[in-house]
């Protein structure tokens, strides 16, 4: 299992060029199944997710081809499968995200059932319930969702809890529902208008993505188109933390800082200095030492919880104390004890971590548990006095292109290596 290994201790300077952004490329990908002829989508990001869903439809009989510079092309005109298989399921749950656009455009559709995963129980009661509203007859059997329907209708659709890829598995059904559909309470995540507007290039008529009522006029077909994904707001704010966290200056170039409001608000109170650009943002921390920051994560315009553990990073070495609750999720503090292994000071109620700043961090060996707590330990490792190795980093190759090359253009001291010795 590869590790990556860090000598911390360097501020990072420069600038980086932010990539695509993984929670919207893998519903648009998803969402090319609903169209009678093949979809290019551009700014791809290299990412296992991203070849984790190209399996999937390919295996489901899509043709798949990738051009240069990770511009992929997705024609559903030989689709004869109708599956999600466990062995893909439970390595990436967001493969749910077929469940939509299968029972609309053919149909049927077999999905395994997501498991929990290290970050919390992760239900898709709420997807299923939006499905059966717009008519589709859904089961739970032997592990497997399946579900049927021979023409989707629109309806009104009032979700229980904010839910992004819930939203989105909707809003991709409803598209080619014969009638209208709106979704109350509906998740107003960058990423969900960045779908939106893939499928209203289509020929979809959605009005209010952004918004928490989104409302679909359905159509009776859909047509191939051509798009470029969003830049990543959360890979964003993880290298504008690296450089809070060491004191440097990083500009992050192809970015959308108008994506990231609460967390360059959050990232100002730490005492950095903030400069954007329409499609750039720059941090500088002149060389000093942060301050604590409290959050509290919440739906869109809130504080993101993807980028609660980066923040749980920086308050290990800010000056004072910060409180950080985390109200999405059940367990997302796996990064805690990791880093306590790195000498920080954190102690966990319930939802809520409280850090004592500590003057530094020593390096150890650590292990990732999940996507943004691995992200959050090779923060700690660019602070940390020595060595630190993170084991088990295929969590961090889900969503974070090229890491170690990004953060070494950076001056970071980083690089992968082999398999602990047996
Ligand atoms: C999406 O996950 C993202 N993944 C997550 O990013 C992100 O953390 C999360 O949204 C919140 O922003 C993708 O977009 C692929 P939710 P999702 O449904 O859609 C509860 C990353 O690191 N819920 O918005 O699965 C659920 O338990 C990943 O990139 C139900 O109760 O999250 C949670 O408490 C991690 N029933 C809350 O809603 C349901 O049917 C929000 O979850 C669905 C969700």
């Amino acid at each position: 299992m590869a590790r990556i290994q860090i000598h911390g201790g360097v501020p990072l300077e420069g600038e980086v060029r932010i990539s695509g952004a993984k929670n919207a490329v893998l519903p648009i990908l998803v969402a090319s199944l609903l169209g009678d002829g093949p979809s290019r989508v551009s700014n791809v990001p290299h990412l296992q997710d991203v070849t984790t869903t190209m399996e999937l439809l390919g295996r489901m009989g899509a043709q798949l081809s990738v051009g240069d510079g990770m511009q992929i092309e997705i024609d559903p005109r030989s689709m004869e499968h109708y599956e999600a298989p466990y062995d893909l399921v439970k390595t990436m749950r967001a493969s749910i995200l077929v469940l939509g656009p299968l029972v609309a455009r053919y149909g049927r559709a077999i999905v395994s059932l997501p498991g929990g995963c290290a970050i919390g129980s992760r239900p898709v009661d709420l997807h299923l319930r939006g499905l059966q509203a717009l008519g589709a007859q859904v089961e739970v059997r032997n592990g497997n969702i399946e579900a049927r329907a021979d023409q989707l209708k629109g309806a009104r659709i009032i979700m229980d809890t904010v839910t992004v890829t819930g939203t989105e598995n909707i809003l991709m059904a409803a598209t080619l529902a014969r009638g209208t559909t709106v979704i109350e309470n509906a998740a107003q995540e960058p990423e969900v208008v960045d779908l939106a507007d893939f499928l209203i290039s289509m020929g979809a008529k959605i009005h209010g993505a952004g918004s928490n009522t989104i409302t679909v006029e359905g159509v009776d077909r859909l047509e191939g188109t051509t798009y470029s994904v969003l830049p990543d707001r959360i890979e964003t704010g993880t290298y504008l933390v690296g450089a809070a966290m060491t004191g440097g200056r990083v500009r992050c170039t192809r970015s959308r800082p108008a994506h990231l409001d609460a967390v360059l608000n959050k990232l100002a109170d730490t005492g950095a200095d903030i400069h954007v650009g329409e499609d750039w943002v720059e941090l500088d921390m002149r060389g000093r030492r942060p301050r604590s920051v409290d959050i509290t994560t919440a739906p869109y315009p809130g504080f993101p919880t993807d980028m609660q553990a980066q923040f749980t990073a920086l308050n290990t070495i800010a000056e004072g104390t910060g409180v950080i609750t985390e109200t999405i999720f059940e367990n997302r503090f796996m990064h805690v004890q990791e880093l306590q292994r790195l000498g920080a000071d954190i102690s966990v109620k319930g939802k809520t971590a409280i850090i004592r700043g500590v003057s530094g961090l020593n390096g150890a060996p650590i292990m990732a548990t999940d996507l943004r707590a691995s992200a959050s330990l090779v923060l700690a490792g660019l602070v940390a006095e020595g060595v630190t190795i993170v084991d088990r980093v295929y969590h961090l190759d889900r969503g974070y292109e090229i890491i170690e090359e990004k953060l070494s253009g950076l001056g970071a001291r980083i690089k992968r290596i082999g398999s602990a010795a047996a």
